[in-house]
């Protein structure tokens, strides 16, 4: 199916992926079509090992040999100075290419079959939620991919870190998984807060375009009093969700409350499920409370904050 330019969901460590033949651009277009994601957000590619990824850059760093021995196979997304070997299709015509060697049994064995390296974005409609399970990918793109291959729930449940190692500094993209602090112990300082896109400056990475991986219902991040933000939008007969780390979520008439766990990994394999279920059940808004601010829940802040109705 890849051989032949399909499209296939793959499960990965993070959220399912949907892949296409890397190096053909025919079939990277089709991803681009079938998620409706705009052209100018590139791709991530996803290889078999550090050697595979060496082949596809034009030039690779010490720092980036350091971060891929220790990390890889795993949730960090290294993005550097792309080879012409590389489909402009892929990288959004930009000069780099972001690669990651995924950390699943079903992902490595497509790649090493394939004997090719797979571009997989996250198997969702463009802005939408990452999907972390089967269903959720069959309910954003069914009959519009060629096939699913089942691995069950992911296990991480956010997308992976996305850090920038082509320019003289390097740049968290996108916070995940793999926090700052175990870069910086590998590399040395590294720049933490991707600046927001503001108007029309450049997006230094198009996933921080700050409306995204949105569920379907309004969503509200609260730092505290999410109680009270629940009852009154209830009070006005609307159908609320509840996102929350309390002991005891109330549950009233029109409010679907679901606990999340305390514990950040715990909380991130859970995260876009429960969102998913909120809005398969068809709730108006959603009231998320937002977890510590602290370098563990970082990445599940961005995320809430991204998945955020502005107001
Ligand atoms: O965990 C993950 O990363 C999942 C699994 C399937 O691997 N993939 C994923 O892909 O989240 P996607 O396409 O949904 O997000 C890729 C992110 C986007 O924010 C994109 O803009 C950024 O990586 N990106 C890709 N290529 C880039 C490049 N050359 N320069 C800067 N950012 C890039
Ligand atoms: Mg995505």
């Amino acid at each position: 199916m890849i051989i032949s330019g399909g499209l296939v969901a793959i499960p990965t460590e993070t959220v399912y992926g949907l892949a296409a033949d890397a190096l053909n651009a025919t079939a990277v277009a089709g991803i681009f079509a079938a998620k409706g994601r705009p052209p100018t957000n590139p791709v991530i590619v996803h290889v078999s090992d550090e050697a595979a990824a060496t082949e596809l850059v034009s030039r690779w760093p010490i720092e980036a040999s350091r971060l891929a021995d220790r990390f890889w196979p795993g949730p960090l997304t290294l993005v550097l100075p792309r080879s012409s070997r590389v489909p402009d299709v892929v990288t959004a015509g930009l000069p780099t290419v972001a690669l990651r060697v995924p950390a699943h049994r079903v992902a490595a064995e497509l790649i090493a079959a394939a004997e090719r390296p797979l571009a997989a974005p996250s198997a969702n409609p463009s802005t939408r939620l990452s999907p972390t399970a089967v269903e959720h990918v069959l309910s954003g793109l069914a009959g519009r991919i060629d096939l699913v291959l089942d691995g069950g729930p992911t296990a991480g449940g956010i997308e992976s870190t996305v850090l920038d190692l082509s320019s003289a500094r390097p740049r968290i993209l996108r916070p995940g998984p793999i926090a700052p602090s175990a870069l910086e112990a590998l590399i040395g300082p590294i720049e933490r807060e991707a600046a927001r896109a503001a108007g029309d400056a450049p997006m230094p990475s198009p996933g921080m375009m700050s409306r995204h991986y949105a569920p379907k219902a309004r969503l509200v991040c609260v730092e505290q009093d999410a109680g009270e933000r629940v009852a009154t939008l209830a009070r006005r007969g609307l159908r609320v969700g509840w996102l929350s780390f309390a002991e005891q979520a109330v549950t009233g008439t029109g409010v679907i409350a679901i606990r999340l766990p305390r514990d950040a990994a715990a909380c991130a394999a859970r995260l876009y499920a429960a969102l998913h279920e909120l809005d398969a059940r068809s709730v108006e808004w959603i009231v998320a409370e937002l977890p510590p601010d602290s370098e563990e829940w970082h990445a599940i802040r961005d995320r809430l904050r991204r998945a955020c109705t502005d107001e």
